[in-house]
């Protein structure tokens, strides 16, 4: 199958959060299967040009009453064949920001040009794909483009999927936008773009995607109530025959813990020695208490409120009264970013927070710590329980979405589980859920021990997922071509 991805993201070129990683590992995957796959991003300003090349010929994207010309650059995923293309428009990629301008009419031209670039280019490849994959609200303009604007063109046999990522994030548009992407003015309507008079193209994809994915089957379930909906959980019901719910997986080139090359020592699940120099590691580096025997609790986290980090912030001395240390990574709410660093350094060598990105950090705390904490308000899939698991991490996690799906809870009479699950999110509940982990990791050494084996040894690679994926695109397949 010809499958073009089509996002605002991908690893290593430009990440924000999980969705990067997703657009980075899946077209390897599936690439794997024996399909031809190629992705394409924007050249925003900080993606440097070294190891690219630049197409000879412009690309002329209509907009407007005119076009919009761009250059394509061309790369590939790191360790693999997967062409990924980038399309240079300096006025509205050019700047640092991977977005911006939400609610303007510039802000809809971003996307806008991405998603109708996807089509040109397409055509100034003689390459039609059968599938276009979207991912969250900035690709879903092009199912809304292809059922209007594309719809008599040669990619009338071409279906599209929508994956959503993340039902949180929905900006919406000023309406002159129809005219600047072409689209008609009868996208003007409820079942389709139009959202309180504006245009919100993620409702436009739903209603348009031939199919629809989202990172897990619980959330898959989730968005189709009110409460998990983010005001679509009516467009989510209407089209929940063709929702599906696959779990995202990790990327071994980029996360394991016997190759990682961020790790000061390497380590696996028969040898778990190297762990143990990667937490000393972390403990000096951090300023806190260099002891093996106090168990280690790590964040790594967007600071939002999906991620119920506040409710973290609020029980830290009642974490640290457990004879725990706690390391935090994370950025975004300026209150917690001003609250966490405040208490950098001052808890006796007991608590570190480090208030911005930095990746290497990331997998520097997933492999020295023992606990890894992550009480989200909501979860699509989440990618970080995921990591920690494979680094012997062992997750606490509020029991929803992917968190649910990925995490097994911690059952010793059957000697099952490979984290500790709460469900409501409460102080209580959550220093309960860590006193349990903490008494596990001190009381029951060989509990622990054994479930960092299984968590570690539990098979989520993209492999299976890259299944569940080809079989969407097959079925999307067969309802746009009838056959
Ligand atoms: P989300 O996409 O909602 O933020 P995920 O768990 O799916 O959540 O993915 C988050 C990704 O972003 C992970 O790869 C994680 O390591 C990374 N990440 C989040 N915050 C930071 C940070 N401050 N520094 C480095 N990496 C981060
Ligand atoms: C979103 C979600 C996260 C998911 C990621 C990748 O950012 O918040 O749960 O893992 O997308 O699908």
């Amino acid at each position: 199958m010809r499958i073009l991805f089509v996002a605002s993201e991908c690893v290593p070129f430009a990440k924000a959060g999980g969705l990067g990683d997703v657009v980075g590992a899946l077209p390897k995957a599936l690439l794997a299967r024996g399909h031809d796959v190629r992705v394409l991003l924007p050249k925003y300003g900080f993606i440097p040009a070294h190891e690219m090349w630049r197409h000879s010929a412009p690309l002329g994207v209509p907009m407007g009453s005119g076009e919009a010309w761009c250059a394509v650059w061309e790369s590939h995923l790191p360790g693999s064949k997967v062409p990924v293309y980038f399309l240079e428009h300096d006025a509205l990629f050019g700047g640092p920001d991977i977005y911006e301008g939400e609610g303007s009419l510039r802000g809809a031209a971003r996307f806008g040009l991405l998603s109708r670039g996807a089509f040109q280019l397409c055509r100034a490849l003689s390459w039609i794909p059968d599938v276009i994959h979207v991912h969250d609200w900035p690709s879903a303009w092009v199912p809304v483009m292809l059922n209007g604007v594309e719809a008599q063109s040669e990619f009338k046999g071409t279906a599209t999927v929508l994956t959503i990522h993340n039902m949180a994030h929905q900006p919406k548009f000023p309406t002159e936008a129809l005219e600047m992407l072409h689209i008609g003015k009868d996208e003007l309507r409820e079942d389709s773009l139009e959202d309180f008079g504006h245009l919100n193209p993620f409702k436009g994809g739903l209603y348009h995607a031939t199919m629809l994915t989202t990172v897990s089957p619980r959330y898959a379930y989730e968005i189709r109530t009110p409460d998990g909906g983010a005001g679509l959980h009516q467009a989510m019901d209407m089209r929940g025959a063709d929702l599906v719910g696959i779990l995202n997986g990790i990327d071994d080139d980029i996360w394991d813990p016997a190759t990682d090359r961020y790790l000061p020592a390497h380590f696996s699940s028969r040898d778990l020695s190297g762990k143990a120099s990667c937490k000393d590691w972390l403990q000096r580096e951090m300023g806190l208490q260099v002891r093996p025997d106090v168990p280690l609790f790590g964040v790594v986290s967007r600071l939002t409120d999906q991620k119920g980090l506040d409710v973290v912030v609020q029980v830290i001395d009642r974490l640290l009264d457990l004879d725990a240390q706690l390391v935090v990574l994370g950025s975004g709410d300026r209150a917690l970013e001003a609250t966490l660093r405040s208490r950098d350094g001052w808890e006796d060598g007991r608590f570190a927070a480090v208030i911005g990105y930095n990746e290497a950090l990331a997998h520097q705390i997933e492999a020295g710590a023992d606990l890894f904490l992550m009480p989200s308000r909501f979860e699509p899939c989440g990618l970080n329980q995921l990591y920690s698991q494979r680094y012997g991490t062992l997750p606490i996690v509020r029991a929803v979405g992917g968190l649910d799906d990925t995490v097994e809870q911690f059952d010793p009479a059957h000697g099952r589980g490979t984290g500790f699950k709460l469900w409501n999110l409460t102080p209580d509940s959550l220093v309960a859920t860590c006193a349990w982990a903490v008494e596990t990791y001190r009381h029951h050494p060989a509990a622990f021990r054994e479930m960092q084996r299984r968590a570690m040894t539990k098979p989520m690679g993209w492999d299976v997922s890259a299944r569940g994926y080809e079989d969407v695109y097959a079925w999307a397949l067969t309802r746009r071509r009838g056959s």
